[in-house]
């Protein structure tokens, strides 16, 4: 089987390094020559929206699917047309925007920051009537990593906010002071069955992932999540990983935005899981029976951005493993990250507080 991966990041490469041994081939599409997936695969240098090289990766691949969502909608429809595409149109046409992805929340009655549309500056004060202050602008396309986000404290903030974020159409969200951030990733395969991995425990800074622990245990809101994005995978017909970043607040979850592929919360189940988020996309998308998505073990997965701390010190760690996406330094570029593995928590933490002391360590020593 081939499968025809839009866009070839680190993504990409992890789900390749995944199939290979289920006998399973890849060609990834991707403008950049250097692309980290195209170090492990075929490789179609071109645009994700370049006709000739869709239909060059069409011809080739038996199934297409993404380590990236903003495909512009026209392309994906095309594809779609032509060949068996997971997740389908619908996912990623709403995950692509963060006013449809919200409506859809909604509609579901999953809760909800309370939102706003923003258009021009005109819209900010009408909008911080339902937001209230402070309030969180975003452009409801292409944001990631923090990117493309205004927070609004007070009433001063709202002057040149959204010029702050380049007057693009956008959406202000009410601020959740919340209590801590978790993900659920779901897979569901072509019959419609769902495997849920547990609760992941996310901590950001500046917007950017920084650590994700496992599993958060936590049966109540394990419940409440699962049983939110159940009729939402339902809705999109959605086949394939999934991924729900949720704001826990008073024992309640409030979504915070969807992902519709593997995800960075996710790479702790390389190691850390039965069957990896990786493997599970593709058992899903190629129609093989979803594997297990038990924990072993407690497990951390620590981002290393802008750039890597030195192999041979991470893994003098016991039950640490390196990930080098193959990508070149760059500020606030996630370039690897490292998973570990502990019998309990505390041990667990003990080897995050070692890791991130390495991470701090490189980074003063360059600076
Ligand atoms: N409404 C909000 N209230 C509180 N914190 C928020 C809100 N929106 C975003 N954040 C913080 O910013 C981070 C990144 O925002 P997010 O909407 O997930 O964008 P991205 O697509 O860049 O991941 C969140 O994980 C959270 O820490
Ligand atoms: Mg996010």
């Amino acid at each position: 089987m081939i499968i025809g991966i839009i866009g070839g990041g680190q993504l990409a490469k992890m789900m390749i390094l995944a199939g290979y041994p289920m006998g399973q081939e890849f060609i990834v599409l991707d403008p950049a020559p250097d692309a980290a997936a195209g170090r492990v695969a075929k490789q179609i240098v071109g645009a994700y929206d370049d006709p000739d090289k869709l239909r060059e990766l069409i011809a080739l691949a038996d199934v297409i699917t993404f380590d990236f969502e903003n495909v512009p909608a026209d392309a994906i429809q095309v594809i779609a047309e032509q060949t068996r595409v997971f997740p389908g149109a619908k996912a990623l046409a709403t995950a692509q925007d963060r006013l449809s992805e919200k409506q859809l929340f909604k509609q579901l009655n999953i809760p909800v920051p309370a939102f706003h549309c923003v258009d021009s500056a005109a819209d900010l004060e009408d909008a911080i009537e339902t937001t209230g202050l402070p309030a969180v602008l975003k452009t409801r396309r292409l944001g990631y990593d923090g990117k493309g986000q205004k927070v609004l404290r007070n009433r001063e903030d709202l002057n040149g906010a959204f010029e702050a974020i380049g007057m693009q159409a956008a959406i202000a969200e009410q601020w959740i002071e919340f209590e801590r951030e978790v993900s659920l990733i779901a897979v569901r395969d072509q019959h419609g069955n769902i495997a849920f991995y547990p609760l992941v425990h996310n901590m950001h800074e500046h917007g950017i992932l920084r650590i994700s622990k496992a599993p958060y245990d936590n049966p109540e809101l394990q419940a409440q999540a699962q049983q939110l994005v159940t009729p939402l995978l339902e809705k999109l017909d959605y086949v394939g990983v999934h991924a729900t970043e949720f704001f826990v607040k008073e024992g309640q979850l409030i979504a915070n935005e969807m992902a519709p592929r593997v995800h960075n919360t996710g790479h702790w189940t390389i190691e850390g899981a039965g069957v990896s988020q990786f493997e599970n996309h593709l058992r899903a998308i190629t129609g093989l029976p979803l594997g297990t998505t038990e924990a072993h073990s407690h497990a951390a997965m620590i981002n290393f951005i802008s750039e890597l701390p030195p192999v041979e010190k991470i893994l003098s760690i016991p039950g640490c493993h390196y990930h080098d996406y193959g990508k070149k330094p760059r500020p606030n570029r996630k370039v690897g990250h490292a998973t570990l593995r502990a019998s309990s928590e505390s041990k667990l933490q003990s080897k995050i507080d070692a890791i991130m002391e390495i991470v701090d360590s490189t980074k003063s020593s360059r600076s």
